[in-house]
């Protein structure tokens, strides 16, 4: 076993096409204009001491630890610092250069405890490290001295420690807070022997701005930054490669064992999407996987009533087989159903639509994308052709403008959010369309040039009058639209968008966003060079998201922004695999890589595989299971890892749904909310014990790999088998490389996937085919992939949602950083210090208007229902908007969200509710409005 050691070349690589050859110890050393001579020496194998450089950050030049000798030149300079010439001739090794490493070394270890073989980081500090390799063996200064060995340490952080006496002060620390995270969090704090790290005067480090992404404990050579797992288990023995199972970033990580216990999760330099970066929840928030409260053993009950009755898994599989068989006699295949998780691995989630719709005999399978990114995949489809994002993460770093509008990367796609971050400080433009002043609007070092605060429900009008700008100025890129794109469709939408009733100043009374505003973030997006548009569920999550969705595409064809680095439209997807439960076929109209069940051809392409009739007419999506279970006509699920007692909009009709259901069946970690209707309970693996793959946002297909055998006796794979063969249709796989060669078999975009050529490259973004064996990380780079790309007519249509007099107020919802989705995994761990329960954001104006003040309950209430929360004032919301997230079940939020969806795949408008906010339980001569009738 291996701990996958990475090389640390000591400062970043460069990336000129120039090259310079010089002499490095005798050797002759090729290597790119701009590397450094620690770096040239590293890549030829000749390691040179060091303590402030490392790969991911900048030189510093502090340590001095990394001095070389340079002919012609005088002095030792630092080989980090130094970049390379031709014809150099550089000594690594020399008495003197010895001498003075060693002179170093003994001043850092003066001033350092000797305590070892004690200390957590033994074995795996670079302090350590270099005292060996200088060959250190004594210290003349003695350790009488001054010294900051009684330095206090601070633990306040729930994941690690930060211990001062500790401290070499190399800066690491305070630079991958900035260049990496991007949170200026850290600084040094005096000079010379007074300088110190410090997270704010007086601060401790849970207060301060930091957010745990870990960036600084990664980047630390010693042990005064420490993971408290570490410090609490003792040094991993050996790694595992795997993928974060929380967003869409899908961040690549090392899960440092002993045994099957994670002492740590090390984001992994060579992941594609995260290149050695995380954040807090991928980082440090996986305690959840051996949660007490996990359940591990299947269960089963006659009615919802009674109590659970823990049984084997034949008997639960038996059970669930003859509940749904029977419901199959007597209403016929299509009263069953149900819903793929996100969460799950590909091949988990392509064996469960399988089961559905090769063994239970219907089409009645939809995912939780449902309720999410659904209009994303019909959106881009219609204009482009096909149901993704266009770019990889790292185009950002080709972006000169970026149009954010409906997403808040630094809460829900953080990792993403640092790198966009980088790009920003380095001068693109920044273009915030949001109703809250979400950070990016103004960060350290970075500032949106416009934040149109749109009010919500109207980003088709502030995307049409982009267009309209763009259109009637002149701005549009001509040559693109007439090389690449549609005519007919373009005429079409030509005479619609350059109408006056798109204009700015005619839509601003709809967007509340002053016209000049519009005109000035239309002109930056359309002439400030690589324009990129990132969006999020604030786009999706409407009466019209499939809508936006196409009027962004709109937006990007006509400036020209597609098929090249530093453009496109990338949708910021919510869960670790919502990409690939989508690609997998989890549409009732689809089967995987978005192909119609309407299609002959494409069915008989299954039919051959799978041996058995699949049906060409589209099933129920989910709203519409739900529906009909109320109406007594659907009447039996399989709900794999979703919650959508909890996560789906009008909670109480999704109650009273899942309670007219005569079979309920979970497969999950935890007893959720939903589990209170379900007959039987089968319990999930986490990621830690999954074999398979997700799929992130860019499409990048990603191994998972198990670091612990499944907690429950079987993969969740073998459970949708048995269950498929219990109801009469024989499935099997030997192990999960069998199902992705399967999927490889069926899906034109994943023919040249397999596990094999996962593990050999890391990972592949699809379409991944004989044309393009590696994969494709930007799209539509010729040519669309529907051939050209087709403009699409976006009226703006108001939501049917309208505030009253009963109801004034605008709910919005989002993600907070260290919560997730409906939260039963961070609820079920530290991130608990940061946000332990759902608050109510609302501008003082409204809360002073309603005698709200900070910290005060207050009562939430819509047309659907009412919850109560903690009201928390701030302008960050303007007038007339509250905000809220939804991931404590006590808020119950969704109780309050409306059956109102996109017109064309069905997703809830979770960003637009009217709403009435009072002061909750009132005292006797208070003097809270009461609610108005309508
Ligand atoms: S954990 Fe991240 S945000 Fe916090 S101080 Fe370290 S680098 Fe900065
Ligand atoms: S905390 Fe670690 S990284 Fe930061 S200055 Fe001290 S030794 Fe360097
Ligand atoms: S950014 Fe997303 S994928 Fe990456 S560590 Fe955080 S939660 Fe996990
Ligand atoms: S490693 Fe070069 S000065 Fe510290």
């Amino acid at each position: 076993m291996t701990l996958l050691p990475e090389t640390d070349h000591g400062t970043p690589q460069a990336t000129s096409e120039q090259t310079v050859s010089l002499t490095i110890d005798g050797r002759t050393v090729t290597v790119p204009e701009g590397t450094s001579v620690m770096r040239a020496a590293s890549e030829a194998g000749i390691s040179i001491p060091k303590l402030c450089a490392t790969e991911s950050l900048k030189a510093f030049g502090s340590c001095r630890l990394c001095l070389v000798e340079i002919e012609g030149r005088k002095g030792t300079p630092s080989s980090c610092t130094t970049p390379v010439a031709a014809g150099m001739t550089v000594a690594t090794q020399t008495p003197r250069l010895a001498a003075l490493r060693r002179g170093v070394m003994e001043l850092y270890i003066s001033d350092h405890p000797l305590d070892c073989l004690t200390c957590a980081a033994n074995g795996d500090c670079e302090l350590q490290d270099m005292a060996g390799a200088v060959g250190l063996r004594e210290v003349r200064y003695g350790y009488e001295g001054a010294n900051h060995l009684s330095a206090e340490k601070d633990t306040s952080n729930p994941y690690f420690t930060f211990d001062p006496a500790k401290c070499i002060v190399c800066s690491r620390c305070v630079r991958a807070c900035a260049e990496t995270q991007g949170t200026f969090a850290l600084t040094i704090d005096g000079r010379g022997f007074a300088a110190a790290v410090t997270a704010g005067q007086g601060q401790d480090v849970l207060d301060s701005e930091c957010v745990s992404c870990g960036a600084c404990v990664q980047a630390c050579p010693t042990a005064t930054l420490m993971e408290k797992s570490v410090i609490d288990h003792g040094q991993p023995t050996h790694a595992v490669l795997t993928t974060c199972a929380y967003c869409g970033v899908g961040c690549s990580f090392k899960a440092e064992m002993q045994g099957e216990t994670v002492v740590r999760m090390v984001p992994h330099t060579d992941g594609g999407a995260n290149e050695g970066h995380s954040c807090v929840k991928g980082r440090f928030a996986w305690g959840y996987a051996t949660h007490p409260d996990r359940v591990t053993t299947p269960m089963i009950r006659a009615r919802i009533t009674d109590a659970w009755r823990p049984v084997s898994w034949d008997e639960a599989i038996a059970f669930a087989a003859a509940r749904f068989k029977a419901i199959r006699a007597e209403y016929g295949a299509d009263a069953i159903g149900g819903i793929t998780s996100s969460r799950c691995t590909n091949e988990e989630v392509f064996v469960v639509q399988k089961m559905i719709r090769a063994a239970f005999g219907t089409n009645n399978v939809d995912t939780c994308a449902r309720v999410c990114h659904a209009p994303t995949g019909y959106g881009l489809k219609q204009t482009f052709g096909t149901s993704a994002g266009t770019q990889d993460f790292r185009s950002v770093e080709a972006a000169d403008v970026i149009l954010l509008i409906g997403a808040n990367p630094t809460d829900g796609h953080p990792v993403f959010a640092s790198r966009m971050k980088r790009r920003l400080r380095a001068g693109a433009k920044l273009i915030v369309a949001d109703p809250r002043r979400i950070d990016l609007v103004r960060s350290p070092h970075v500032e949106a040039t416009h934040h149109l605060a749109l009010r919500p429900g109207t980003n088709v009008a502030l995307i049409n009058a982009l267009a309209h700008v763009v259109m009637t100025e002149g701005l549009a890129d001509r040559a693109f639209i007439a090389d690449r794109c549609d005519p007919s469709s373009f005429a079409e939408w030509a005479a619609f968008i350059t109408d006056p009733r798109h204009a700015p100043e005619a839509l601003e009374p709809i967007t509340g966003v002053p016209a000049a505003d519009v005109r000035a973030a239309a002109r930056l997006y359309a002439t400030g060079g690589n324009g990129a548009i990132y969006y999020g569920l604030g786009i999706t999550e409407h009466s019209q998201g499939s809508t936006a969705v196409m009027g962004l595409a709109n937006l990007a064809m006509a400036t020209g922004n597609i098929g090249r680095p530093g453009v496109g439209v990338n949708p910021l997807r919510g869960q670790n695999n919502v990409q690939g439960s989508c690609d997998m076929g989890s549409f009732p109209h689809e089967l995987s890589g978005y192909r119609p069940v309407s299609d002959e051809a494409v069915r008989a392409q299954f039919q051959a595989v799978w041996g058995v009739a699949v049906g060409a007419e589209p099933g129920l999506r989910l709203p519409n299971m739900l529906d009909a279970a109320v109406d007594g006509r659907f009447r039996g699920m399989f709900i794999q890892g979703e919650d959508i007692a909890q996560s789906d909009p009008n909670t109480r009709h999704v109650r009273a749904a899942l309670e007219a259901m005569d079979c309920v069946v979970i497969q999950d970690l935890f007893l959720n909310e939903t589990a209170a209707f379900a007959h039987v309970f089968l319990p999930g693996t986490s990621f830690l014990e999954k074999d398979g793959t997700f799929t992130n946002a860019e499409r990048r297909i990603n191994r998972v790999r198990p670091v612990m055998r499944p907690k429950t006796g079987k993969h969740e794979w073998q459970v949708a088998c048995d269950l498929a063969t219990a109801l009469g249709y024989p499935m099997h796989y030997d192990h999960p490389s069998g199902i992705m060669d399967e999927i490889a078999a069926l899906t034109p975009t994943f023919a040249g996937v397999s596990f094999e050529k996962l593990d050999r490259l890391g990972s592949v973004q699809w379409p991944c085919t004989d044309a393009a064996p590696a994969g494709t990380p930007i799209m539509h780079r010729d040519h669309f992939v529907r051939g050209e790309g087709r403009f699409m007519v976006t009226a703006f249509v108001p939501t049917e949602e309208r505030t009253s007099r009963a109801f004034p107020l605008i709910l919005t919802t989002g993600r907070i950083l260290t919560q997730y989705n409906v939260g039963a995994q961070t609820r079920r761990t530290a991130n608990v210090a940061w946000h332990a329960e759902d608050v109510l954001e609302i501008h003082p104006h409204d809360a002073e208007q309603r005698g709200i003040r900070d910290g005060d309950r207050v009562s939430l209430a819509s047309r659907m229902g009412a919850t109560s929360l903690t009201a928390r004032l701030t302008d960050r919301v303007p007038q007339g908007v509250v905000y809220t997230t939804f991931h404590h079940p006590e808020t119950a939020a969704n109780v309050v969200t409306t059956e109102h969806s996109d017109w064309a795949t069905n997703c809830p408008e979770y960003k637009v509710t009217a709403v009435q906010v009072t002061r909750a339980n009132l005292r006797t001569g208070d003097d809270a409005p009461p609610v108005a009738a309508e």
